[in-house]
């Protein structure tokens, strides 16, 4: 099926918005792994995997459009430094994802796509709610119990 041009690099945008967010958490998941931070490593791990599902789902859509999905392009990575600017700028990364899907979204409303619009309504509910909900928690959990209660709670199943 033919889809609109306009639709269809914005779609290439937002595939570029997860694979950059996968590799992103690539690097931080093992980071936390490093560290012995078995929980965070594997929650992030789990949010790796989610964000290549939806590289997946925007490549199905390119393609079911006539279009060629870029896998190549990637935006500029932000790798903190301890826990606190991990998650911050993966907090930044999901809230710009979040933006970008709401611009996308309201372009396919105006162009008619709705299939796409339903597909990304999707994506948008597992940033959303996923993601960006427990990274604020954490950042949250931070600021309430102190850095170092935090880290100790992460670390705690260590074997
Ligand atoms: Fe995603
Ligand atoms: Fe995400």
């Amino acid at each position: 099926m033919k889809g609109i041009p306009s639709v269809i690099d914005r779609l290439n945008k937002l595939l570029t918005g997860e694979l950059t967010a996968a590799d992103q958490y690539f690097v931080h998941s093992r980071m936390y792994e490093n560290w012995g931070f078995k929980k965070l490593y594997e929650r992030l791990e789990h949010e790796r995997v989610e964000e290549l599902e939806h590289a997946s789902r925007l490549i199905r859509r390119i393609l079911f459009l006539d279009g060629v999905p870029d896998v190549a392009s990637r935006a500029a990575l932000a790798i903190g430094t301890d826990v606190p600017s991990m998650m911050k700028n993966d907090l930044a990364y999901e809230l710009a994802v979040v933006a970008n899907l709401k611009e996308v979204i309201a372009h396919c409303e105006q162009v008619q796509d709705y299939e796409t619009r339903h597909l990304l309504r999707e994506l948008l509910a597992d940033t959303e709610n996923d993601h960006t909900h427990w990274l604020e928690q954490q950042l949250f959990l931070i600021n309430a119990l102190g850095l170092a209660n935090y880290q100790q709670s992460a670390a705690s199943d260590i074997s």
